[in-house]
């Protein structure tokens, strides 16, 4: 298939998503974590085809969505998801706040590994838990899970554990090592590993991404996974996420979903993400073959123009984690947005590891890449 081109900047600019009517005219923005490509051709035919036909009403039930998501899991990923262990939610940040509040009381404690996803924080928060934190550890550009410190954290009577598989901000794919160890110490302190899944479809040809709930027994019998085609197909406004597990006690503990979080799914959500997950793939496929020129440019022009800031390749998603403490700046996304009229995610809202990070969305132009960089380097380097 031929290449997906970001629109320009002008038509970018007529879009209302949060992330173009966010910001002053003159700043660029790219911190949302959604795409500036045009959405699969599939997907803008169904939506259509809805429209023109009135067909806009409630959503419920649609058996064709766990059958389209089964057969895609398959073919990327050769893993086998029971169709009748199957959910809808809103979105992910829905579905993961709605299975919190089935195994934690306020005041329980939530691992996660920082810098994180920001809006982790917030679902522990909406429950009334207490977030613990465990970094994952940079080495050599790559990043690791610290399961000395998992062990010490579900030991200490952790109720659940959003793990971020693929990891956003870092690109991080989990291992088969670290997923096991993980399925190993959730089945040995009986804490629920929500493996959050959004990111999947978007890993590079060099790693491997592994299905939480294809893992083994131990994670499928304490694992749920949470995921969605908004991010890799670009339609968060259109509210639908999968909630799956793979294990007969699971899928007791999520029959007590309040009934109404399926029904809070929207139907044109459902119908595009059946459509993305059966005939997606050509377009992502050509997605990913774009971000990968992405994220090596990125790598370019940062050397460039930036020559302190630290930036690893990520092995999934289009997101940056870039490391600007070497121009020692407090909040560097504040004085960017500021001075340099570049909109950027704050590090420091990604936990305490961030801070003096900025992440960056690269799902856009080389021209806007280019333009970001060089605007921050005005600033940072002068
Ligand atoms: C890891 C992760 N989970 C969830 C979401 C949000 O998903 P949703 O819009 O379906 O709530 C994002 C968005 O960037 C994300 O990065």
């Amino acid at each position: 298939m031929a290449k997906v081109k970001a629109d320009s900047l002008k038509d970018l600019r007529l879009r209302r998503s949060a992330k173009w009517r966010g910001f002053e005219s003159d700043v660029l923005p790219l911190p949302v974590a959604e795409m500036d490509f045009p959405i699969a051709k599939p997907i803008q035919d169904e939506l259509i085809d809805m429209i023109k036909r009135s067909d806009t009403g409630y959503g419920g039930i649609i058996p064709e969505l766990p059958a389209a998501f089964a057969g895609f899991a398959k073919r990327r990923w050769d893993w086998d998801v029971d169709v009748d262990q199957f959910h809808l939610a809103t979105d992910v940040g829905v579905a993961g706040v709605e299975i919190l509040r089935l195994v934690t009381q306020p005041g329980d404690k939530v691992v996660l590994n920082s810098p994180v996803y920001m809006n982790f924080f917030t679902w522990i928060k909406e429950v009334k838990c207490e977030p613990v934190d465990v970094p994952l550890i940079p080495a050599n550009g790559e990043w690791a899970l610290d399961a000395t410190a998992l062990e010490t954290a579900f030991a200490d009577g952790a109720k659940a554990f959003i793990l971020c598989h693929p990891h956003n901000p870092v690109g991080h794919v989990f291992s088969r090592e670290e997923l096991e160890k993980i399925a190993h110490l959730a089945a040995k302190y009986n804490v629920l590993v929500i493996s959050d899944e959004i990111h999947a479809p978007l890993t590079f040809a060099e790693a491997q991404f592994i299905p939480y709930l294809a893992v083994n027994d131990e994670a499928r019998a304490h694992g749920v996974c949470i995921t969605s085609a908004s991010k890799s197909w670009n339609l968060a406004g259109l509210k639908c996420a999968q909630i799956i597990s793979q294990d007969a006690a699971i899928n007791d503990l999520l029959a007590g979903l309040p009934i109404s979080t399926t029904w809070r799914a929207s139907l044109f959500g459902g119908w595009a993400s059946v459509v993305a997950y059966n005939e997606g793939t050509k377009w992502l496929d050509a997605v990913m073959d774009n971000l990968d020129e992405n994220r090596e440019y990125l790598a370019k022009v940062i050397k460039k123009y930036l020559p302190k800031a630290k930036y690893s390749i990520p092995h999934s998603t289009y997101l940056a984690w870039i490391d600007l403490r070497a121009y020692e700046i407090e909040k560097p996304a504040d004085a960017l947005h500021e001075k340099a009229r570049v909109a950027l995610s704050h590090g420091e809202e990604f936990g305490t590891t961030g801070e003096g990070h900025v992440r960056l969305n690269f799902a856009t132009s080389k021209a806007n890449i280019k333009e970001a960089i060089k605007r921050m380097a005005e600033i940072l380097e002068h």
